[in-house]
């Protein structure tokens, strides 16, 4: 057999079905568009079901992919087996209501035969056991040996997935890896030999005939679909002669770096081979996770990408790895895939910087993770105990991100142990809560609503470039329950119409709202957004009368709102402009949201912005506005786009033709959303704040036109009440905060020595107050607003000038009472035993305390009895020497 690169078979796949009139289409984005049902694309249809469905119009009725996959479900697998890997390839052509088993059987055949050239004897297909079609055709249409060809039922040969959906049957090919064997000759062995891995599977056929309804009952799908899956991988496996997808030659790249790296040697130790394979596996994941614009965090797509990201790392340890490696891993990603996938070349620098910014975070858990385990060890060890309880192992896991086995190793150094069933307990809870909160339910999911299952043929024609204002029909309404006939006054739902001037939430920017007004009633419109088809849906609230099918309506955008927001979209990419002029090229955007208030844009950077770059940035937008020039769009190819050198958000992917907005010559940018016509209409751009959102992620906040503004009026308000409140002109006014703030330190060294001296003076009062009572000098005194550590240094000073005897002092602290006592070593022998004093006198000031023999002190609520504790005080040290 022929030895194929990984990189030239999927050129090879790809060709062969352009060949057969199909377009190709990139790879989408790992995250999904527009579908809530799935967090990451893990199949090549996954981001085609509208097109399947029949909600979205595709490109072509033919079309041919290889889809870049990630399915998490069996992490725990990776590395140990010989197929389980997170970050997968998937070939595959589609059908949408164009061809169907009668083509593409053969073609699959001809594909599998005569490009691969794979030997006849060595592969098998599987059928649905009721497909007679697929059989006949099989045995018509190819060549096949029918022998080769055996019957499955439902769980091998029929795909769905989910409770609803489109499905079908469908038939896959095998290839036999065994040498020297006879081939199988009935169903039972096939399955045995499955079983056994000596028989694998590698493209599965799906003939989508079915829209499987929420009763159960598989409906007939009036265009026949056709779905098909190829691992590159798994066929790579095969045209390379390994056993193992870790050894084909792109991955085997990867896998040799990490080994290069760790200097140890593959295939010599199978617990060392797991971690280079996780690495390999996890890097290439988390380089095309962050190339398609995902961020660490501790939820969604994003804690995938952490958890991933840091199972690599914590490996690279176990392989004794010291410091920070993944980068270099990623080198070797992008050496491998960068030829197919050039994005990763284009933002590799940003890939690299995130990964490292994560990895140094994750030596720092892990740090961090160390002092609280030694702190569950110091505890254990007291308590003479060993057994690490599972919520505490698993606190650590989860919240510190420290991983379970380096908790357990360091435990067995001490011989210790987790308790295990509790942790994988705490485990299954939390993947529970995981499941329940990713909301995957079916695979069309949220889909459900009625307002996304308007058909593609349902159009709805955008005209809010132009206008605001338009007149057009009511084609469908629902509420969030069914399609309706008529929304009457105070009722919630949805109004599409086949024109309107309202513009649907995309891009960042909010949807319009405005009033919708027909012959027999009028609808307020409190947002607009796109439905999973990318159908303008109008959110209403019917406020007069009713609105029904049919009816023909005039659709008022809120004008004023509208301005603003055009005003706020055209900054934001000026914005955009000066960031990259004035503080570097590397700036990308990583998001942006735009409304009628203010603007927001988030984009890639790794220190905040000095107050200079905020400067400067803010002028030159002004400048450019001061400028006044005009503001084009015009719809080019994305390659003509590219070569005008417009700005286009990495992780996107455009339709045939693109929309270019143009400001002036200091903006050009892929944009959907509406904008101002000429740059001055903004009239005055101010950033209000600069910040942090995640690592490697900055946001500018900023404002324009009537906002920007006011919000600089504001500030000038302030700023002359201060003034007034000052007593000072705006000039003046920092001299004036300068100088107060030195007066008041003045006065507060004044206050301290007068303080001072007050104390000193009270000294001698204290001193001439003394009592001799049985032999003993004893002195109880109170003095006003001393605070606890003053009030003992004066006793402390007392005691001493009194060379013997006892000084109790109580200070009158407004709602409280500071309490204290001493006395001189000699006179503990009388009896004197300053807590027992301090405990009796605190209960007459409302407080407690108690301390030494010869220093106590306390604290008391009660500051009218303080004469009262005085005399108190004396009586007690009375009893005491008697
Ligand atoms: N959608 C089919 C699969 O994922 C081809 O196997």
């Amino acid at each position: 057999m022929q030895f194929i690169g990984a990189n030239e078979l999927r050129e090879q796949f790809l060709k062969f079905f352009e060949s057969k009139e199909h377009l190709r289409m990139e790879s989408f984005p790992l995250v999904p568009k527009n579908d809530n049902s799935l967090l990451l694309i893990n199949a090549g249809m996954a981001p085609l079901k509208p097109y399947f469905t029949g909600i979205q119009t595709p490109p072509s009725k033919r079309v041919t992919t290889c889809q870049k996959c990630i399915r998490t479900g069996d992490i725990e697998n990776v590395g140990k087996t010989s197929r389980h890997g997170t970050f997968f390839e998937m070939l595959g052509n589609f059908s949408f209501g164009d061809y169907f088993k009668n083509e593409i059987i053969p073609w699959s055949w001809e594909f599998v035969t005569q490009v691969l050239k794979l030997p006849k004897d060595k592969l098998y297909v599987t059928i649905y056991l009721e497909d007679d079609e697929a059989y006949d055709i099989w045995t018509s249409k190819t060549d096949i040996d029918p022998n080769r060809i055996f019957r499955l039922g439902k769980d091998d040969n029929f795909w769905e997935v989910g409770t609803v959906g489109p499905c079908g049957p469908c038939t896959e090919i095998h290839f036999d890896r065994g040498v020297d064997v006879a081939s199988v000759t009935n169903v039972e062995d096939f399955v045995a030999a499955s079983d056994a891995d000596r028989i694998v599977e590698f493209w599965n056929l799906v003939f989508i005939q079915f829209d499987k309804q929420e009763d159960g009952s598989y409906a007939p799908l009036k265009n026949k679909n056709i779905d098909t899956g190829m691992g590159l991988e798994r066929i790579a496996t095969i045209m390379q002669g390994v056993d193992n997808i870790f050894e084909i030659d792109t991955v085997k790249n990867i896998l040799n770096r990490v080994s290069k790296l760790s200097g140890v040697e593959y295939g010599k130790d199978s617990n060392i081979d797991v971690s280079l394979r996780i690495i390999t596996d996890h890097v290439k994941a988390v380089t095309m996770l962050i190339s398609d614009g995902v961020q660490p965090s501790n939820e969604g797509r994003g804690y995938v990408l952490r958890r991933l990201l840091r199972r690599a790392a914590r490996h690279g340890r176990l392989l004794g790895i010291k410091g920070l490696f993944l980068k270099e891993v990623v080198d070797a990603v992008i050496e491998n895939y960068g030829g197919s996938y050039t994005q990763l070349i284009e933002n590799k620098e940003y890939i690299t910087k995130i990964i490292t910014l994560e990895e140094e975070r994750f030596n720092e858990t892990i740090d961090a993770g160390m002092n609280i385990l030694s702190g569950y060890i110091a505890e254990l060890e007291e308590a003479g105990a060993k057994v690490l309880s599972g919520e505490k192992a698993f606190k650590l896991y989860d919240t510190y991100g420290f991983p379970i086995e380096l908790t357990e190793e360091i435990l067995e150094e001490k011989e210790m142990a987790v308790d295990s069933d509790e942790f994988k307990k705490e485990m299954e809870a939390q993947r529970e809560r995981a499941r329940s909160a990713r909301g995957e339910t079916s695979y069309m999911g949220s889909e459900e609503v009625p307002i996304n299952k308007v058909k593609a043929d349902v159009l709805t024609e955008f005209v809010g470039y132009t206008d605001t204002v338009a007149t057009g029909k009511v084609v469908i309404l629902a509420t969030d329950e069914e399609f309706v006939e008529e929304l009457s006054v105070g009722n919630k739902g949805y109004i599409l119409t086949d024109k309107t001037p309202f513009y649907a939430e995309m891009g960042g920017q909010i949807g319009d709202t405005g009033i919708i007004e027909g012959q027999n009633g009028s609808a307020l419109v409190y947002n607009t957004k796109k439905n999973v088809g990318g159908k303008t849906i109008h959110y209403v609230e019917v406020k007069t009368g009713t609105i029904k099918n049919g009816d023909v309506v005039t659709l008022n955008v809120d004008k004023a709102r509208r301005g603003s927001i055009c005003k706020n979209h055209t900054a934001t990419h000026m914005l955009q402009a000066a960031l990259k002029e004035i503080v570097g090229s590397h700036i990308h955007q990583a998001g942006s949201y735009v409304d009628n208030e203010r603007l927001r844009f988030d984009f890639t950077h790794f220190q905040g912005l000095t107050v200079e770059e905020i400067e400067k940035v803010e002028d030159l937008v002004n400048e450019k506005i001061m400028e006044v020039d005009s503001v084009s769009t015009e719809l080019m190819t994305i390659d003509e786009a590219k070569a005008s050198g417009a700005t286009a958000l990495f992780d996107e992917k455009y339709g045939d033709k693109v929309r270019v907005v143009a400001a002036g010559e200091f903006s050009k940018e892929l944009c959907g959303g509406t904008h101002v016509s000429n740059v001055g209409e903004i009239g005055f751009f101010k950033i209000i704040s600069e910040t942090g959102v995640a690592a490697g992620i900055r946001r500018i906040e900023a404002l324009t036109g009537r906002n920007a503004i006011r919000y600089m009026e504001e500030k000038q308000r302030l700023l002359k009440e201060a003034c007034a409140t000052l007593k000072c002109n705006e000039k003046d006014i920092l001299k004036k905060i300068n100088s107060q703030g030195s007066e008041l330190k003045e006065k507060d060294k004044e206050i301290a020595e007068l303080k001072a001296k007050l104390t000193s003076g009270a000294e001698d009062d204290i001193l001439n107050s003394a009592r001799d009572i049985a032999g003993v000098k004893v002195v109880a005194y109170g003095l006003e607003g001393v605070d606890g550590n003053a009030l003992r240094d004066l006793a402390d000073k007392i005691r001493s000038k009194m060379n013997s005897g006892v000084v109790i002092l109580l200070s009158n602290g407004g709602d409280k009472v500071n309490l204290v006592a001493m006395s001189s070593k000699d006179v503990l022998a009388n009896g004197i035993h300053c807590g027992k004093i301090i405990k009796e006198v605190a209960a007459v000031v409302g407080g407690g305390g108690g301390g030494r023999p010869d220093m106590a002190q306390a604290g008391g609520k009660n500051p009218s009895n303080i004469s009262k504790a005085i005399e108190v005080a004396y009586e007690v040290v009375e009893n005491l020497v008697k």
